[in-house]
């Protein structure tokens, strides 16, 4: 939701920290400010509207002080404004603070009563007031910490500094994502490694319910309860030049142009090619801490990857947006080739609607950014349930990452992008490994099917490579495509959750009307939308389902919508039909959506470019929901 650095260290905190916010800016980009030290007092500048404004106010200003924290923030409670930007200041404190304090309203009463003057009207404003308060009784920055936490209810992470502590620096969270960078002379603190890699590879995530103390080259370690925690730092293997555009106009056309790379890295540790097998490796399901022994059958011996997936007898898919539909596609992969029955959910609506979890039951998460919030609920409440979990994600150590028992990895490097792309492919990949490893555990997979398996999800990137060649083609047609009153993407079977994702792509990025559609509802009432205005981006693939998808196209043809359709080879009868034909190289069906989204994705990213639109941080967006 909103992105967070601190600094304390030998460089000119202001730089450091507008630097670290522009790498954070995907997280929300509606305000931003920074507090620094000058002269011993926290000199406090915002702006409304996006880092650059910031920027530019802050061009002229120097301080003289080593320590300092930045925002930049996506509005929850306040609208977007100056006055409602962090960091938020009271007298000598000042905090910058990321999530949602549930019982702000309560706690803003109370200091009301008391006296209290806020100036915002957000609910992180009370933070500063609740340390500024315990510190006037001459509690330390961190005590004054520790007795203000039992209070706040809510998923928040925070950073607080004060002017009677100007080496200090208090980090604490419980719920979005804060990591300390220990470099030679210097510490930086952020919502998320990007903000921290081109410094120091030396990384400590901060855990929920954990305090960090932050003073010159030393990071104490604190619970809520404010005791002392042994904790050592990570180096991270990351690198700073996976963050800069190489060139592109926009993270977004990289991000696309990076999708073979992505699913060639996704399937690389789960795939042996000199014997053309699959494995899970490095799941590492881990059932020590498993919170539901009564719902599952595993014994203390049974930790091999294979032997517990043959012990499932149902399956759960729950994320939001893209990653959803990642998920729908192993809906249909996982019951196809492993004849487990899958739901598939949204999270936010899997976590209220009171589920029921089988004995043997295994919940998939799949979240990018491993911070959405819903997800990360959802994954919570199914263990609870005795669910045993797998996420797959592609930001490690993330919290979904942490909490799962098992974790796949996506492994398409850093998405800066806001509209997702190569994690999309990339958890696309991983559904055809998924689904074919419980496959074999079920003994559905017999070797020669695993081998011609194999052959062709290793031959993907390379067909994806060719697919990208649509780009000339978007690039032009996206002047006319602009002038459409509305988009109706349609797909059946597995490309049905890629219609889906086209149309949310277009939404995002171009703020124009768009709806995914299984082709066979179109009858049922969608085919009244149809008119020359309209444009119909379809799938039709020659599968099992090609006949069908053409009649359903024959009847959206007669109403007059502008067709353009995505095939496979050279496909006269659907050329026929088309205002617009793509071909895509043959492959096979459950490969096929890996190459059929680009052409979406590209779609979608010429129309926003000509529309003006800014296409790496859409309007009303942010990269990673760590609010509900
Ligand atoms: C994708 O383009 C969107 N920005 C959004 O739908 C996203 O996929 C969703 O918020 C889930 O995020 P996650 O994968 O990080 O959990």
């Amino acid at each position: 939701m909103c992105g967070i650095v601190g600094y304390l260290g030998a460089r000119d905190p202001k730089e450091v920290i507008l630097k670290g916010l522009k790498t954070l800016e995907y997280r929300g980009y509606d305000s931003s400010g920074v507090s620094i030290l000058n002269k011993g007092k926290f000199k406090r500048v915002r702006a409304q509207g996006k880092l650059s404004q910031l920027c530019e106010k802050l061009q002229n200003e120097d301080f003289d002080g080593h320590l300092g924290i930045g925002h930049t923030r996506w509005a929850t409670h306040g609208k977007p404004s100056e006055r409602n930007a962090h960091p938020h200041q009271l007298n000598h404190v000042n905090i910058v603070h990321n999530g949602i304090i549930e019982n702000y309203a309560e706690i803003k009463e109370k200091l009301i009563k008391n006296g209290s003057q806020f100036e915002s009207e957000t609910d992180s404003e009370l933070v500063a007031h609740l340390i500024e308060r315990e510190m006037n009784f001459n509690a330390s920055l961190l005590n004054a910490t520790i007795n203000i936490i039992p209070g706040l209810r809510g998923a928040y992470s925070v950073l607080a500094v004060s002017e009677k502590t100007p080496d200090q620096c208090v980090a604490f969270k419980n719920g979005p994502p804060l990591l300390i960078g220990l470099g030679e002379d210097e510490i930086i603190v952020a919502s998320d490694i990007q903000a921290i890699i081109s410094y120091t590879k030396k990384i400590i995530y901060l855990e929920d319910d954990e305090i960090a103390l932050i003073s010159p080259g030393k990071v104490e370690i604190y619970n809520f309860k404010g005791q002392r925690i042994e904790k050592s730092p990570v180096t991270v293997n990351w690198d700073a030049s996976q963050i800069e555009k190489q060139g592109y106009p926009h993270y977004m056309l990289k991000e696309i142009f990076e999708q073979p790379r992505a699913v060639a890295q996704a399937i690389d540790p789960h795939i042996d090619l000199s014997t053309r097998k699959i494995n899970l490796s490095g799941v590492g399901f881990n059932v020590d801490n498993f919170e539901g022994p009564e719902a599952l059958d595993l014994k203390n011996d049974l930790l091999n990857t294979n032997e517990i997936l043959q012990t499932i007898e149902r399956v759960f898919i729950v994320a939001c947006g893209t990653s959803y539909y990642a998920g729908m596609l192993g809906e249909y992969l996982i019951e196809r080739a492993a004849e487990v029955p899958v739901e598939i959910d949204l999270a936010s609506e899997f976590r209220y609607r009171y589920p029921v979890i089988p004995k043997n039951s295994l919940l998939i998460v799949v979240s990018q950014s491993g911070e959405t919030a819903d997800t990360l609920a959802a994954l919570r409440q199914a263990k609870k349930q005795g669910a045993l979990t797998l996420s797959i994600c592609n930001v490690p150590r993330s919290s979904i990452d942490r909490e799962a028992h098992g974790h796949l990895y996506m492994n398409a490097g850093v998405e800066i992008g806001v509209a997702s792309t190569k994690a999309f492919v990339s958890s696309l990949a991983l559904m055809n490994i998924l689904s074919l490893s419980l496959a074999k555990a079920k003994g559905l997979l017999n070797e020669d099917l695993e081998k011609k398996c194999v052959d062709e999800i290793v031959a993907a990137p390379s067909l994806m490579e060719g697919v990208l060649a649509y780009d000339k083609f978007f690039a032009q047609a996206a002047d006319d495509l602009k002038k459409k009153r509305g988009f109706l993407y349609l797909g059946r079977g597995v490309s049905y959750p890629i219609a889906l994702e086209g149309a949310l792509k277009l939404k995002e990025l171009a703020y124009m009307h768009a709806e995914g559609y299984a082709s066979g509802e179109m009858k049922h009432g969608p085919l009244a939308l149809i008119d020359e205005t309209m444009a119909i981006i379809v799938l039709c693939p020659k599968d099992e389902l090609y006949e069908k998808t053409i009649s359903n196209l024959e009847e959206a043809k007669a109403r007059g919508g502008m067709i353009i359709s995505i095939g496979t080879g050279d496909d006269e009868r659907l050329k026929s039909i088309s205002d617009h034909y793509l071909s895509l190289p043959e492959t096979a069906w459950y490969v096929n959506p890996l190459l059929e989204v680009i052409p979406l994705q590209l779609l979608a990213y010429y129309v926003a470019k000509s529309l003006g639109n800014d296409v790496d941080q859409p309007r009303n967006l942010a990269k990673s929901v760590t609010v509900e």
